[in-house]
This record gives structure tokens, sequence and C-alpha cells, in this order.
């Protein structure tokens, strides 16, 4: 077996696979298929302090090569994940990270600041890169001086480990992996979907009630590895790279074109042991090829 074992900020993982966040439930939802210990960590859906109902429906379309979603970010608030989640899922021997959103700065350093107070919740995701809110996410992600102030917020209000998901929604992803590590962000995890629509031309209609969603899937696949690889040269925090992975060769593109771990996301919805069967994927490719340790391969097209 490969050394799979990777470093973020001060955890380690066990391997270098997690779910993306609103693809994998809160990992309970996987229970039946398989121990969900296994992987690295599991990124559970995106976190509010309010109770969101979401945007309205249809918010599902399937496209060539992928799908648009327009959630909107439902979810039923942190006192219920802390009453009726937390206490369900805090067993697991792997790392559970919140997906951590809100409408205003201030909302995201109350969110960080009792997740703070859970301690079987050793990391956050601050999402500053989700497409289907009108105050929040990408707003905030997309904007310079918008980024700078949230995360900074963030980082004196979270003293645990902080990842940053970005927007491909940008012309240029390395100026905020930039303003990510200069803020104190202990890594950066990209790419979140990047927005697209899509019409029924028999109903003359938007597949999506929103009009607008993000799209994830193979599709965007080339285009995340290419702002992967950009962020990974731009800093020397850990870049966690994400779009569009269906197996253990695309998690391997991704980290070798310098990312230190993945995230498994839309092929859940495909394949339930998706992210299952990249951890054993990267395990027996890495051993095949005479490999000791994911770190040997790590950014490899760089060196
Ligand atoms: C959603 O809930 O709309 C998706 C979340 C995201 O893209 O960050």
């Amino acid at each position: 077996m490969a050394d799979l074992r990777i470093k973020i900020g001060t955890l380690e993982f066990r391997n270098p696979v997690m779910t993306a966040s609103g693809t994998f439930g809160y990992g309970s939802e996987f229970d039946d298929f398989f121990d969900v210990s296994a992987l690295g960590g599991i990124i559970v859906k995106g976190t509010t302090l309010e109770s969101r109902e979401g945007n309205p429906y249809p918010r599902m379309a399937e496209t060539p090569a992928g799908m648009l979603n327009s959630v909107g970010l439902q979810n039923k608030g942190i006192d219920y994940f802390e009453k009726n989640i937390y206490p369900r899922i805090r067993q697991y021997d792997t790392h559970i990270i919140v997906n951590v959103n809100g409408n205003t700065v201030e909302d995201y350093t109350e969110l960080s600041r009792r997740l703070n107070a859970l301690d079987a919740i050793p990391a956050i995701e601050l999402n500053i890169s989700c497409p289907n809110v009108k105050k929040g996410g990408m707003i905030f992600g997309t904007n310079p001086a918008a980024a700078r102030e949230v995360i900074a917020a963030v980082r004196q209000a979270y003293s645990r480990t902080l990842i940053v998901k970005l927007s491909p929604n940008v012309t240029d992803i390395t100026e905020f992996a930039r303003i990510s590590e200069g803020e104190g962000a202990d890594s950066v995890s990209l790419i979140n979907t990047l927005v697209g629509m899509a019409i029924d031309v028999r109903a003359m209609k938007p597949r999506l009630a929103a009009i607008t969603g993000g799209l994830s899937g193979p599709a965007i696949r080339p285009v995340a590895l290419r702002m992967v690889w950009q962020a990974a040269k731009a800093v020397s925090i850990p870049v966690i790279g994400m779009g569009g992975i269906m197996n253990a060769d695309d998690a391997l593109e991704f980290i070798m074109a310098g990312a230190t771990a993945v995230q498994v996301g839309t092929a859940s919805f495909i394949e339930p042991l998706a992210a299952l069967d990249v951890v054993k994927g990267i395990d027996s490719s890495l051993d095949s090829r005479g490999f000791a340790s994911v770190s040997d391969v790590t950014g490899i097209i760089n060196r």
C-alpha cells in the first residue's frame, strides 16, 4: 500500500480524498453503501446561521457531461445542525468539515464562531463561491476587497483549520488564492461551479427556475485542472482540487498539477461508491508504478 497521508493546516488526513459539499449530504446518507470513515474527509452540506428553503424548483438540470444546480443553500441552519446532525456524525473516524455560508461578513463570522466550539469539527470550508444566492456567496468570492474582508474576519473568529472555497467565475484565480493565503487561510479549495444555463427548446423556458445555476461534472474538469495548476504555483498553502473528478486517474491529474488533496462531487450522484473507488484507485495506481507515497507525485508536472 502507498502512503496516502496528507496534511492541511495542522490536520493530518488518512488519504487525500474528500467529498464535496452538497453532494454527499452529512455522510450518514451513505452509511448503507460503505464505511465513510475510509475517506480522507467529508465536507458536509452548505450551512447557514438560519434555516433556508433554497431556490424554487426545478433546480437541477442535466447537461452534456455535467449538471446544473441552483439549490440556493437549502439547509436547516446551525441550531438544527448542532442538535440533530452533529451528535449523529461526530463519531465518524474521519474529518468532518462544515461548508460555511452567509449573507454578510457578520453572518460568516458568527457561524464560524459557533463551529469553533464544536470539538469534532476540526476545520471549516468558507464558501465565498456559491453562484445561486442573491447575497453572500460568489459576491464575496469575485470581489478582491470583499474576499479580503470576509476571510480576515473569519480568520479572527475561527482558530482551527480554515479552507477557503474559491469561485472559478473570475478572471484571475491566482489573485483570490493569494488573498486567501495573505489573510491567513490554511488552504484553498477550487473550483466551485461555473455559472451556466440551459433552455428547454420545446417548452421555450429555462430549465432552471432561477434561470442560471452552477455547472459541475466532467464538462468542467479541464478548466478546473488549469485553475488548480495556476493556484498551486501561486501560493504555498495546500490546494484542494475539484471539478468533474469521476475516477482515480482524474484525481491524479489534479494531484500531479499540484493539488495536495481532491474532492469528489457530482460523481457521487451517479455512483455512491465513487469517492471510495477514487481512494482505492489512487492507491493501486501509485503502487503499481512503484511510488511509495502520494507526495511523490504531488505537483510532479511542475518540478
Ligand atoms: C447551492 O446550494 O446552490 C450550491 C452551493 C454552492 O455552489 O456553493
